[in-house]
């Protein structure tokens, strides 16, 4: 079956990863058809939107879309193309799977958790305002609907993947309206899922945790900023940025796959960068769309590489560049 998929390259290192992702799934053999869409920066100027509406509308008609990071200013200027497109099409659940690939250099051998982000509020909400000059306000919001719904979501993951425990990561000792809300909604979910283990732990001591023994976390799910934080967290306990693929998932099945990584403005247009963040946000969306098969041999085409460990990017301490690795992981599929 040929899949019609929206390609948005992105910024920065975007097109580069994005072209290695692309040549290995046709590689594998899927049949794709890519409907290519600009957002961010250069669009700004002509839409006055880093979303243009053809984008959504592209994404909705396709259901699903592979997409390279987007730079967003700092401070000023227009707000985050990928804050945008989450809201826009209630993306509302970000699955992020750190697992440990045997070769790629790392401080752990055994790490195997699935942060599960809750994706539409939280401080991401944009309602920031100034109070008076020099106090700002910054509104953090957090509702009953959207943590039962990620809570379900983290739970029917759980229990879908084979996984046995669910880590709820919280501050509702100092935030006991917000974080409180967002824990009972949990405790609530997690009472019809008796056969998954159930915990919560407060968000500074998890950092903590996480680097101390990793291994004792299975699915984590929290709040859209600590799952933002922890991702990046969780990939470095796994060789780094250039590891992390995500998943922002929808109601009615709608979903768009990204790196966990940014646009990495210090290495792009040098063409090396590690494309495997993405070309595993790829595999993830080989899943969804039922493509088991060519998810599975990229996968393990990835695992040989690493494994053999010849073919290694800047960042895992090489000098390959990314078509260099990319015609690797192609030769090993
Ligand atoms: P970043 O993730 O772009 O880079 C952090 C560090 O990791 C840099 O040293 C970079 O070189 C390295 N790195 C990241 N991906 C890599 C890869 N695939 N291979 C090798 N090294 C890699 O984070 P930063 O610099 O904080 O953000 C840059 C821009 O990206 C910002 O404008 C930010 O808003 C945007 N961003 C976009 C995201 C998205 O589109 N989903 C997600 C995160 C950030
Ligand atoms: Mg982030």
């Amino acid at each position: 079956m040929k899949h019609t998929i929206t390609l948005i390259p992105g910024d920065g290192i975007g097109p580069e990863v994005t072209e290695a992702a692309v040549r290995v799934v046709e590689a594998a053999g899927v049949e794709c058809e890519w409907e290519r869409m600009e957002a961010g920066a250069e669009v700004v100027a002509k839409y006055g939107t880093p979303v243009p509406d053809e984008v959504i509308h592209s994404i909705l008609k396709n259901r699903v879309a592979l997409k390279g990071p987007i730079t967003t200013p700092v401070g000023v200027g227009f707000p985050s193309a990928n804050v945008t497109l989450r809201k826009r099409l209630n993306l509302y659940a970000n699955v992020r799977p750190a697992r440990t690939i045997p070769g790629v250099p790392s401080r752990y051998d055994h790490v195997d958790l699935v942060i599960i982000r809750e994706n539409s509020e939280d401080l991401y909400s944009g309602l920031e305002h100034i109070v008076v000059p020099g106090v700002v306000e910054s509104l953090k919001i957090i509702t009953e609907a959207a943590s039962l719904r990620i809570g379900r979501y983290a739970f029917e993951y759980a229990k879908s993947h084979g996984r046995r425990k669910v880590t709820a990561v919280h501050k509702a000792n100092i935030m006991k309206l917000a974080d409180g809300l967002f824990l009972e909604c949990l405790r609530r979910i997690s009472r019809e899922f008796p056969e998954i283990e159930y915990e919560e732990m407060i968000v500074d001591a998890t950092c903590m945790n996480m680097v101390m023994r990793p291994e004792r976390f299975d699915v984590m799910v929290m709040e859209n900023l600590y799952g933002d934080i922890l991702s990046d967290l969780a990939s470095g306990l796994i060789g780094g940025l250039g590891f992390a693929g995500s998943a922002n998932i929808g109601e009615g099945g709608i979903a768009l796959f990204e790196a966990v990584h940014g646009s990495a403005p210090d290495i792009a247009g040098r063409h090396i960068a590690n494309p495997i963040a993405l070309i595993l946000s790829a595999v993830m969306m080989l899943r969804h769309l039922g493509e088991q098969a060519a998810a599975n041999r990229i996968e393990n085409a990835v695992m040989k590489v690493m494994a053999e460990g010849k073919v290694r990017t800047r960042d895992m301490g090489g000098d390959a560049t990314t078509d260099q690795i990319t015609d690797a992981i192609i030769a090993a599929l």
